[in-house]
């Protein structure tokens, strides 16, 4: 069995964070999306990937690599356009030759890994297994509608009105049949091949199309409160680990990772937290649900339940909340005269001012 990793596209969703860069890269507790699919497809026993890249191939290459970092060999397959997901199952054909296999999204998060479902598709080894979990919004995903006895009768990309609350979640398990079934279909309106009306497809000429419900599921929507909430999940279940130097004026409480390389002078860090390597954190406070990223300083400061990214500096400002601080970022205090807010704001960028 092999894995079809989908890491192209344009990241429009989380801006102003991705504007720049890949969305699979967007850190959770310090690591990317995407190396936490990559490590449940390899926990799953699979080892070949196919990984579809686009704009952001560069990115996405430096960061994964040959993949034998998480114990894979990946292949990777240019995508000139984002032309939906069923396009990157018919340029993988060649790839995939007659192999069954699991086609990841590289922007979602499955809490628990996707090993019981690998097994159980292998066990069984119906024509097409979906994964569907229960959103309170379902019109921006593929949504399914099952019958009575739970089998699925039909799919519709985003509709305006969904005929249940069952989302599809980013991760299919395919047998060889999906090939036809990617040619026989046609672009949809938004001009992509969608994978929904390729296993509409199945269903319709009577293959043997199953799914499972699951909880614990994450995918970015453009809500910044929805990853600071799957970054609280995912440092909930970290384990305390100090390979920095914490000085004997700083206090390091509960569930704290301080990477090799960081260092943390005259602080206290409450944890869930996680500070990565080349960060300095000083006289200041890290509270719960933290992750600060690489190469970080935080000053005379008090930071809680928010994420900031690499290479970005917080001095003097008082106490941070709720927040999610892109790359290269410097928050300082404005000079006392005159009493004025000071921006340079990127695009889509969101402030909130206690005055
Ligand atoms: O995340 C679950 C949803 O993913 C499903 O509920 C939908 O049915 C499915 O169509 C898909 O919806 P999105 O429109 O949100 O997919 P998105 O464009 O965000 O692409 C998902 C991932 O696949 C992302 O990592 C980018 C990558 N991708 C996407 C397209 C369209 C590619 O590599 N190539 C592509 O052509």
């Amino acid at each position: 069995m092999k894995a079809l990793v989908l890491s192209g596209g344009a990241g429009t969703r989380l801006r102003p964070i991705t504007h720049t860069s890949a969305k699979q890269l967007v850190p959770v507790a310090n690591k990317a999306v995407l190396f936490y699919g990559l490590e449940s497809i390899a926990e799953a026993g699979i080892t070949d990937v196919g990984m579809i890249v686009g704009d952001t191939a560069a990115e996405i290459e430096e960061a994964v690599g040959d993949g034998s970092q998480f114990g894979l060999k990946v292949t990777y397959i240019p995508q000139e356009r984002p032309l939906g997901l069923a396009h990157a199952v018919l340029i993988a054909r060649d790839y995939l030759g007659d192999d069954d296999f699991v086609m990841y999204l590289g922007d979602n998060f499955i809490v628990g890994g996707i090993t019981d479902l690998v097994d159980e598709f292998r066990g069984n080894r119906p024509d097409a297994q979906i994964l569907l979990t229960r959103v309170a919004d379902p019109r921006a995903f593929g949504v399914a509608e099952l019958d009575h006895s739970g089998q699925v009768i039909g799919l519709e990309e985003k509709p305006d009105r969904p005929k249940s609350d069952l989302a599809l979640v980013g991760v299919y398990l395919f047998t060889p049949l999906i090939h036809e079934a990617v040619r026989a279909i046609e672009p949809s309106w938004r001009g992509e091949l969608e994978i929904t009306h390729a296993i509409q497809h199945l269903i319709d000429s009577r293959a043997d199309v199953r799914s499972t419900v699951i909880t614990g599921y994450w995918k970015d929507t453009g809500n910044v409160g929805d990853m600071l909430e799957v970054n609280r999940m995912v440092l909930e279940g970290v384990d305390r680990r100090i390979d920095g130097d914490v000085d004997t004026t700083s206090e390091t409480i509960g569930r704290v990772v301080v990477e090799e390389g960081a260092r943390i002078v005259n602080s206290r860090i409450v944890g869930p937290a996680v500070i990565g390597s080349g960060t300095v954190i000083s006289n200041s406070y890290v509270g719960p649900f933290t992750s600060i990223a690489e190469n970080c300083r935080i000053t005379d400061s008090e930071v809680e339940f928010s994420i900031v990214l690499r290479d970005s500096s917080i001095q003097g400002v008082g106490r941070i909340e709720a927040s999610l601080i892109g790359r290269h970022v410097e928050v300082t205090p404005a000079p006392s005269v005159p009493s004025a807010h000071r921006f340079v704001l990127g695009d889509h960028s969101k402030v909130q001012i206690t005055s």
